[in-house]
């Protein structure tokens, strides 16, 4: 069975919403998937998701209040087949951490949305409600090809 693990830098922001989103897309495609997000730091390890991360993904009729942050450790390496980092620094510090056994396949999450190839999911922490929004919007088009490409490769 296909794994994804999503990677931010606090695992309270962007990366627990791309893990709701994936989840949900393919829970609605009758996908079997494990999901799971996980971060770079270990600040927020135990915190639920950030208020208005679990607003955005409530507006969007997903609850992740139940989530906790946890902090990305090498076992997760050979755990899960693919690891999507949300930015380019977290791609960098996933590659430093990453044991020489590694079987997950590394990508960028906008890798996967047409046209967005190479970007990063700008973090919305500094920021108002409304980039919470934005990054949704990357974390589902991103989350359907995923699901479209995981489908396929079965
Ligand atoms: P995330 O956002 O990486 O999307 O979860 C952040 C949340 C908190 C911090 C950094 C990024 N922080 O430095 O506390």
């Amino acid at each position: 069975m296909p794994s994804v693990l999503f990677i931010c830098l606090g695992n309270i922001c962007r990366s627990p919403l791309a893990e709701a989103a994936l989840r949900a897309e393919a829970q609605r495609r009758r996908l079997d998937l494990i999901v799971d997000s996980a971060g770079t730091g270990n600040w927020h390890a135990g915190e639920a998701p950030d208020e208005r991360a679990q607003r955005t993904a409530m507006r969007n009729g997903v609850d992740i209040s139940g989530l906790r942050a946890r902090q990305v450790k090498p076992a997760d390496f050979r755990r899960f087949t693919h690891i999507v980092a949300l930015d380019h620094q977290n791609m960098a510090d996933l590659r430093k951490i990453a044991p020489e056994d590694a079987t997950a396949e590394l990508s960028l999450l906008l890798d996967h949305v047409p046209g967005r190839e190479g970007q990063g999911v700008t973090d919305p922490w500094f920021g108002d409600e409304a980039g919470f929004d934005v990054t949704w919007a990357e974390v589902t088009a991103a989350a359907r090809t995923l699901v479209e490409d995981l489908s396929r490769a079965r």
